[in-house]
């Protein structure tokens, strides 16, 4: 599938979380692997200038990023950052709020993860699960508009289905 809806400023948008299934398929080390691949892919992207530059520092995002979606996939708590803030979700998001992030970034950045996801030797139906989370979360990290408007009411409009 991976198809890529707008987001549309002001409304709701809701998600619901992986199904653990998709971590269990990847275990630990998978998830490590389709992370990094992930990052490969940004650093080659048009949103790679969004990243720390220094290499040292690229690699701590990456491993930072790696260990946030172990923890939300259903693996062990070791995304210290967020573990701390309670909910996960709102601290991306706030996390996010400190760049410019546009509809077009976005879909590049969705555009990694489906290179790192279609190089990922598990179920399609695990992936696809995967992708609905990421394509519909993706839209709160969205602040900018080509209008030159910001927005950042982005809580408010998160919607956790069970
Ligand atoms: C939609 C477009 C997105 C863009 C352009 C983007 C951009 C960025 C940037 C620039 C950083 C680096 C922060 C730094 O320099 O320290 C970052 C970090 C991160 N992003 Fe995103 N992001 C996007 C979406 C997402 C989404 C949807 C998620 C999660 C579902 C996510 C999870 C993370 C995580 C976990 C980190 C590492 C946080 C940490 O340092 O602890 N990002 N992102």
């Amino acid at each position: 599938m991976y198809e890529i809806t707008p987001m549309i400023k002001g409304e709701e948008v809701h998600f619901r979380l992986p199904d653990p299934a998709f971590y269990e398929a990847l275990g630990y080390e998978g998830m490590k692997d389709l992370m990094y691949r992930f990052y490969d892919e940004i650093y080659e992207s048009s949103i790679a200038n969004f990243f720390p530059q220094d290499e040292e520092e690229f690699a701590k995002v990456k491993e930072k990023n790696a260990l946030f979606f172990i923890q939300l996939c259903g693996g062990p708590k070791v995304y210290e950052a967020g573990s701390q803030e309670g909910d996960l979700h709102k601290y991306m998001i706030r996390l996010h709020d400190d760049f410019s992030i546009y509809e077009k970034s976005r879909t590049e950045w969705l555009g990694c993860m489906e290179t790192a996801l279609r190089h990922t030797d598990i179920a399609q139906s695990l992936k696809d699960n995967f992708w609905e989370y990421l394509e519909a979360f993706s839209k709160l990290t969205v602040n900018s508009f080509t209008d030159g408007s910001h927005y950042y009411a982005a809580y408010t409009q998160m919607k956790i289905d069970k």
